[in-house]
């Protein structure tokens, strides 16, 4: 049983703790660290002209990104249920009302939506395993390369079995309980930040490297506009995985003396490390290979496998870097599926196996909108697009942002100051920028770019 009382010290997580803050930081940053950086930041930075929707990116990770990583880890502690529960708890709680569990519910349907088209990408990354370990790229040029990509993606089928298998992963890992995948992520996440270094090398040596850079750091605002600053604003919040719950939902198995500014400031730095590392790799390669930096989801799979069909042992390298970041979608996704299964079994009589299998198709079935997009629902475009354009607009620019509005309200102004002080130990210094960024910044810079870039301002 759960106990209702006011004290957080005795309130444990139906799911026991995290085994250290090692552990949390390792499971947080393998929810955090995924597709965004290695495919999404990308193809973002270069659909948006680079240097400035980079910076911009940058400055949302730490202003905006960093006060509601820190709000949603100290309310998941504080509540330690699966976010709907824990925003009923802590908004009667708190003196507020318990209606903020419809916060909860935002979040978890977000992580839904978006996981339906996640898994189809990381079904594009799963495909690539084969595709590597049959040396397809060896040798390729960006023609054969594209062409690859372009047909496999034309196949509704091809692209259908793979969303349908990555799925089906996540049903299995996730029924399982999340537990034991720490030790994974510690030797695995390691392991892909070392191949990108490797491929960085090669970029630096053979690509167009100086070209790249300026093209990432250069910033020119005239390229930028109110749309590319949600898009970085929105990406923001995707890389790091908040706005939705997942943290959360995190947050709640962390032990009662682990610094959640510690882990926050570990995950958001290592974070975005990768984003702009992987940003590094692909850029100079577009430009050596005469690529358009604005391509689309499809850049990484059309730049990465060039330079692996012309490295030495490049099948070898390939092949494990494509298991290492389908992998990393793996631990994303199971991010993104926890919270919805964790309130699933909390609240209904099923138990974990019957709400994983439950929810996992009803995300694989989203998903069929997002597997088409490319091939029999192309024409179909309305509003941002295809369907999977108007999924990501939809949750990524518009319901995590505001997620993370109500988040930071929350956090900063509905929450008692000692509650959150308690949570973010003490009145010193970093509390107190802390709440300068929760109570004013945060909420107020979403707010104005988001009506900027619907035209209302
Ligand atoms: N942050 C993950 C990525 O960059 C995506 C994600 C979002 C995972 C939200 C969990 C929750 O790929």
């Amino acid at each position: 049983m759960l106990s209702s009382d006011n004290s957080n010290q005795e309130r444990q997580s139906l799911h026991g703790n995290w085994s250290s803050r090692l552990a949390f930081i390792m499971a947080v940053t393998g929810s955090a660290v995924g597709l965004g950086n290695i495919w999404k930041f990308p193809y973002m930075a270069g659909q948006n002209g680079g240097g400035a929707f980079v910076l911009v990116y940058l400055l949302f990770v730490f202003l905006i990104g960093m006060p509601v990583m820190m709000s949603e880890i100290l309310i998941g502690r504080r509540g330690r249920r699966n976010p709907v529960a824990t925003m009923a708890l802590l908004g009667e709680e708190e003196g507020g009302s318990k209606h903020w569990k419809w916060l909860g519910a935002l979040g978890v349907i977000t992580a839904m939506l978006i996981l339906s088209y996640y898994s189809v990408i990381a079904g594009w990354t799963l495909t690539y395993i084969p595709k590597a370990i049959s040396g397809q790229f060896t040798g390729a040029d960006a023609a054969l390369i594209a062409d690859l990509f372009d047909d496999f993606v034309g196949n509704p089928t091809a692209v259908i079995s793979a969303h349908t298998f990555f799925m089906f992963l996540n049903f299995f890992v996730i029924s399982r309980g999340v537990k034991g995948l720490e030790v994974a992520v510690k030797f695995l996440m390691p392991a892909l930040l070392f191949l990108l270094f490797v491929l960085l090398y090669y970029s630096v040596t053979s690509g167009s490297f100086s070209e790249g850079v300026s093209f990432m750091f250069t910033p020119n605002f005239a390229a930028l506009s109110w749309d590319g600053v949600l898009t970085a604003m929105g990406l923001a919040c995707f890389t790091l995985s908040i706005g939705m719950g997942a943290i959360m939902a995190y947050g709640a198995y962390l032990p009662q003396e682990t610094s959640i500014t510690n882990a926050a400031v570990s995950v958001v730095v290592a974070d975005t490390g990768i984003a702009v590392l992987s940003g590094l790799v692909i850029f100079p390669l577009v430009f050596a290979n005469g690529l358009n930096p604005g391509e689309g989801p499809d850049l990484v799979f059309k730049t990465l496998p060039l330079v692996f069909g012309q490295m030495q042992a490049g099948v070898f390298l390939a092949t494990i870097f494509f298991v290492l970041l389908a992998f990393a979608a793996l631990t994303s996704a199971l991010g993104l599926m926890e919270p919805a299964v964790a309130w699933m079994v909390e609240s209904t009589n099923y138990n974990r196996k019957a709400s994983s299998a439950i929810i996992a198709s009803l995300i694989w079935f989203f998903g069929l909108g997002t597997a088409l997009s490319d091939n029999l629902l192309s024409e179909f475009k309305f509003f941002q697009g295809t369907i999977y354009e108007n999924v990501d607009f939809i949750t990524s620019n518009i319901m995590l942002p505001m997620s993370a509005v109500f988040i930071t309200i929350f956090a900063a102004w509905v929450m008692s100051k000692n509650s959150s002080s308690e949570e973010l130990d003490g009145h010193g210094f970093v509390y107190k920028i802390w709440q300068l960024l929760a109570r004013y910044f945060a909420p107020i810079a979403i707010l104005v770019i988001f009506l900027q870039a619907i035209g209302w301002i």
